[in-house]
């Protein structure tokens, strides 16, 4: 029997030591012409970044790596991959974790464990080809499993911090892969509604009060849902509802 640890067919793993950021690498790779289904991992990252110019720590014992998509699909549509996979993180810690901890999607793509982010991702799209779709998507993930840094803009924990298992970070990819392939599928046969509503059903502050800090300002309101493509709708309290495509949520509630 194969070891749990390998990559389900359509997958195929690159294993560093350490790199400065796997994205970084990944998009060498990509613009080199690698496949559809090609993963980075690396054990550490000395330059790990975040979303919005902020950075990852990236400390040994948990999960850092990047897959590179070639997605057939214009750039609009392809951000749902990102669903996919925060649904796919969702499900391969819940597996992890003990049964009554609640984890959740927090809008765009961050999971959350007992109200705290677990894991993060970071999207990278390269230019438009043929038929106006993207010629590579980067998924780039970190999944804290054995540490997590203290001083993080929105609350930090690892799966082990939460009564996890202290799983190898190459045998939680073989699992996300395989749940991420799963959602592709999904998406590729259904489209996004299926995949919607699985994010929804994980959703955090959904129905909420909560804060999205956009580039320059901070808007809040109550979540209302997750539109038809996968951005934010938030009601305000003068009766507005304000679709958002990018920002950073907070939620009140967690005490964050
Ligand atoms: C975020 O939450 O803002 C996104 C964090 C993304 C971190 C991952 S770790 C693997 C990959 N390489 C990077 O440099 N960043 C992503």
């Amino acid at each position: 029997m194969k070891p749990i640890s390998d990559l389900p067919t359509g997958f195929r793993l690159i294993e560093l030591d350490s790199v400065a950021s796997t994205n970084d690498e990944a998009r060498t790779l990509a613009e080199q012409g690698a496949a559809d289904g090609t993963v980075v991992l690396a054990h550490t990252q000395t330059a790990g970044r975040a979303r919005r110019g902020r950075q990852w720590v990236s400390e040994a014992g948990n999960l850092f790596f990047s897959l590179i998509l070639r997605p057939e699909c214009p750039a609009s549509d392809a951000t749902q991959l990102g669903f996919a996979a925060a649904v796919a993180v969702a499900e391969t810690a819940a597996r992890h974790l003990p049964e009554d901890v609640d984890v959740l999607c927090k809008w765009p793509n961050d999971v959350l464990v007992g109200g705290r982010k677990v894991s993060g991702m970071l999207l990278e799209a390269g230019p438009t080809g043929k038929d106006d779709n993207l010629e590579w998507l980067i998924l780039g993930i970190g999944i804290n499993i054995v540490s997590h840094p203290d001083e993080t803009p929105f609350p930090a924990t690892s799966l082990a911090g939460e009564g996890g298992s202290s799983v190898p970070p190459v045998e939680l990819l073989a699992l996300f892969c395989r749940r991420f392939a799963h959602w592709r599928a999904v998406w590729r046969g259904e489209g996004f509604a299926p995949l919607r509503h699985a994010w929804l059903s994980r959703a955090a502050g959904l129905g909420e009060q909560i804060e999205v800090r956009l580039e320059t300002t901070t808007l809040s309101g109550t979540f209302e849902e997750l539109d038809g493509h996968g951005a934010l709708v938030l009601l305000q309290e003068n009766g507005r509802h304000v679709k958002i495509t990018a920002g950073d949520v907070f939620l009140p509630s967690a005490g964050s």
